[in-house]
């Protein structure tokens, strides 16, 4: 693994210690983590969060429980197996299929399908799970796929490969009808995760033909959009660099759209979903503004990474405790209090959050000695009269 605690100073190692108990605390005994422990909406387990989560946790070497969320998933998917093989079949077969009878996003915390009116036809979560799983697997040094994890990951796998181009709910869970940037990076993650794991090549095309797509966009519009029925920018766009490798850091495409989401998305120093967001008001996300400082660590701009790190430590509360988003009361008061009225003040421990601070935190730290280190092999090579490239 190449990030660990102690390249963090005192201060922030206790506070990244403290995010980590937190979603470790979070963790039923059965595997999942809890979206919310506050917030009645999100006491589900979403494949999307808890899959950051469990990066997270292995990040931090945590890795028996990120184990325990893997096999979780593995019983999860076990149970609905029957469910993503059938809708498989029949996308297949070319028949339609009704959004509401699809994989869900979330489960209860004890692994069952909720059958309730939730926006739940979203692929992503099942390829970010892929992807993790693969990072879970990576941490611990084990070369190849677990025998019990085999039929799950061809089952997950075979649905995101067929419906890897399908309209679907996005990583917000809104605009069922179309195709989203955010939502294509997760499933190339996960489609290029298990090819690896599978050794599976078309699993490997069908993730080129997603990046085609994305590329064949970026083109028509200078950046990556929002989806295929909106130009504007979304944060969660970042993810195609860090962590899915859709494009390298340092592509251009993604450097016009990081352009885009910071002056048009930011809120007091944060970083909110997108332009026309209402949820909450629109606040501004510790999860996003993660996501943009790892884009940064990732193309070099520390001081502006450490911006975004800086800028969630600040939004701990007294309690340790990291929301979902803040100041969408200032920035939008009618569509803030609607929301409030309606589900009561947005989740104040979010562990998704916890776990996207983790990941910039240990990532910034390791990109610092990286730095530190590159700069004393300079320093003693001059030293010694020796000429280092
Ligand atoms: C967000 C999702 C998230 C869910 C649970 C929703 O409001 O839009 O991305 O998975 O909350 O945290």
């Amino acid at each position: 693994m190449d990030s660990k605690l102690e390249h963090l100073d005192a201060d922030m190692q206790e506070l990244v210690r403290r995010s980590v108990n937190s979603i470790l605390d979070n963790q039923s005994d059965s595997g999942a983590i809890v979206a919310s422990p506050d917030f009645a909406e999100y006491g589900f387990c979403w494949l999307r969060d808890s899959s950051f989560c469990a990066f997270a946790l292995d990040l931090a070497d945590e890795h028996e429980a990120s184990a325990r969320y893997h096999d979780w998933v593995r019983r999860a998917v076990e149970g609905i197996t029957p469910l993503m093989e059938s809708v498989t079949l029949s996308r297949l077969r070319g028949e339609s299929l009704d959004d509401e009878l699809m994989p869900p996003a979330r489960f209860s915390m004890e692994g069952v399908m909720v059958h309730d009116d939730w926006p739940n036809f979203q692929i992503d979560g099942y390829g970010t799970w892929l992807w993790s799983l693969e990072q879970h697997l990576r941490a611990t040094r084990r070369e190849t796929l677990p025998n019990a994890f085999a039929s799950v990951v061809r089952t997950v796998a075979s649905y995101i490969h067929e419906f890897a181009l399908s309209s679907c709910f996005d990583v917000w869970e809104e605009n069922g009808n179309d195709r989203h940037t955010s939502t294509l990076a997760c499933i190339y993650g996960g489609l290029t995760s298990a090819s690896r794991l599978l050794g599976d090549e078309l699993l490997g095309d069908r993730a080129i033909q997603v990046r085609e797509l994305l590329l064949s966009s970026a083109h028509a519009n200078g950046y990556f959009v929002k989806s295929s029925a909106n130009v504007d920018v979304d944060a969660s766009a970042l993810w195609l660099a860090t962590p899915f490798g859709v494009v390298d850091a340092h592509d251009g495409f993604l450097a016009t759209t990081a352009s885009r989401i910071e002056p048009s998305l930011t809120l007091n120093g944060g970083i909110r979903r997108y332009p026309t967001d209402v949820y909450f008001g629109s606040g501004a996300w510790p999860v996003l503004t993660a996501t943009l400082g790892w884009y940064h660590v990732a193309t070099g701009q520390l001081s502006r990474a450490q911006s975004c790190l800086e800028w969630i430590v600040e939004h701990f509360d007294d309690q340790g405790l990291l929301g979902e988003q803040f100041d969408g009361e200032l920035r939008d008061p009618v569509h803030h209090g609607f929301w409030v009225e309606k589900w009561g003040p947005p989740a104040k421990d979010l562990m998704w959050s916890h776990a996207m601070f983790i990941v910039l935190a240990l990532k910034l730290a390791r990109a610092r000695a990286e730095e530190d280190h590159a700069a004393n092999r300079v320093d003693s090579g001059r030293d010694s009269g020796i000429r280092t490239t």
